[in-house]
């Protein structure tokens, strides 16, 4: 299958927001980070807040330049600037926030909201605010309406229904049921999933719960403090998981925990992800731990079929009792 967005050791870092007195750091929020998305699928992201999965979006839409690495989008560099030629190919990348109410004009009917993109690129869009509301669901009568005026699932309906105006190929959906209710963001998923079967669509999906990227990735990528840990399809990185912190984060999940496994609680909060950050990165919290794991960062491994970026992957679930 072709590779529609590639990511390859891209790196991003932030000049800490610190006391005036300490001296000058910068924090990594994304660390020699490599994927491929094949078009027409879905590679999701999963971790906890703060790990990166926000930069890591904005770096493959091109709204944030990367300090080292490439990304390329149906194989041709992305880059942060604003030039003629970049804008064009930007409608072919849209993305879907967190918070749909943050995301849309308070002001401006749904139907004018809509309709805007075909305004502003006159014809490029497909049909009418009317039949991009029907593409998501929505009935006709909403139109007229307000963006409090409706519920947080409509809401979302509108925000992917602008994001499909111009026939995107790739939408970039950051947290997009995170703040709905677990029926409404069932049925959000159902949408994108039915989305991506009529118009081959391209996700990169990012959550902080595997529950929800499990219903809609072929390929989930596990990040922890800026570096993707472990990848692999869906079910055996929810029910076989090699990462020590994967373990973990799939041990809270009571429908993906064995019997065999016990609930790992982590100890500890994650380090600063400054770049003098020696070894594994998850070692301050992880019980296999060995001296290794001080001086050695894992890379990226195939372990019986995904990839695991530690020195002392867990070994399957069924000897694990
Ligand atoms: N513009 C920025 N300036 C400084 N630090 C930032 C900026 N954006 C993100 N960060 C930091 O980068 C890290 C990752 O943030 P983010 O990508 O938003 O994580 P997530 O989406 O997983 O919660 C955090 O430590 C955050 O504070
Ligand atoms: S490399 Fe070592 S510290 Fe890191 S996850 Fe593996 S065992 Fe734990
Ligand atoms: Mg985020």
């Amino acid at each position: 299958m072709r590779t529609l967005l590639s990511l390859h050791a891209v790196s991003r870092s932030f000049a800490a927001r610190r006391a005036a007195f300490t001296a000058r750091e910068r924090l990594v929020a994304v660390r020699d980070v490599s994927l491929d998305i094949a078009e027409g699928t879905t590679f999701g992201i999963v971790g906890e807040s703060g790990c990166g999965k926000s930069t890591l979006a904005r770096l493959a839409l091109g709204l944030l330049a990367p300090d080292a690495g490439r990304v390329a989008f149906d194989g041709i560099e992305v880059s942060a600037r604003r030039d003629p030629a970049w804008r064009r190919r930007r409608r072919d990348m849209q993305m879907v926030y967190q918070s749909p109410l943050a995301a849309l004009n308070p002001r401006r009917t749904v139907g004018d909201q809509l309709a805007e993109p075909a305004l502003i690129h006159p014809g490029q869009a497909r049909g009418s605010a009317q039949e991009l509301a029907e593409l998501v669901g929505l009935s006709a009568d909403l139109l007229a309406r307000f963006p409090h005026e409706l519920s947080g699932g409509q809401r979302q309906r509108v925000v992917i229904g602008r994001a499909l105006a111009l026939r995107p190929r790739l939408v970039v959906c950051d947290e997009p049921v995170s703040a709905l209710d677990v029926s409404i963001a069932a049925q959000i998923i159902n949408l994108l999933r039915d989305l991506q079967h009529a118009e081959r669509l391209t996700y990169l999906f990012i959550s902080h719960d595997l529950k929800v990227v499990r219903q809609i990735a072929q390929t989930v990528g596990v990040m922890y403090l800026g570096r993707l840990v472990e990848i692999g399809p869906p079910d055996q990185v929810f029910f076989d998981p090699r990462h020590p912190y994967t373990e973990a984060l799939v041990s809270a999940i009571p429908d993906a925990r064995r019997a065999s496994r016990k609930r790992i609680l982590l100890k500890g909060d994650p380090p600063r992800p400054t770049a003098d950050l020696a070894g594994c990165a998850f070692r301050s919290r992880c019980a296999r731990a060995a001296s290794r794991c001080a001086v050695e960062a894992p890379t990226l491994r195939s372990v019986d079929g995904r990839d695991v970026a530690c020195h002392f992957p867990a070994p399957p679930v069924r000897e694990a009792a």
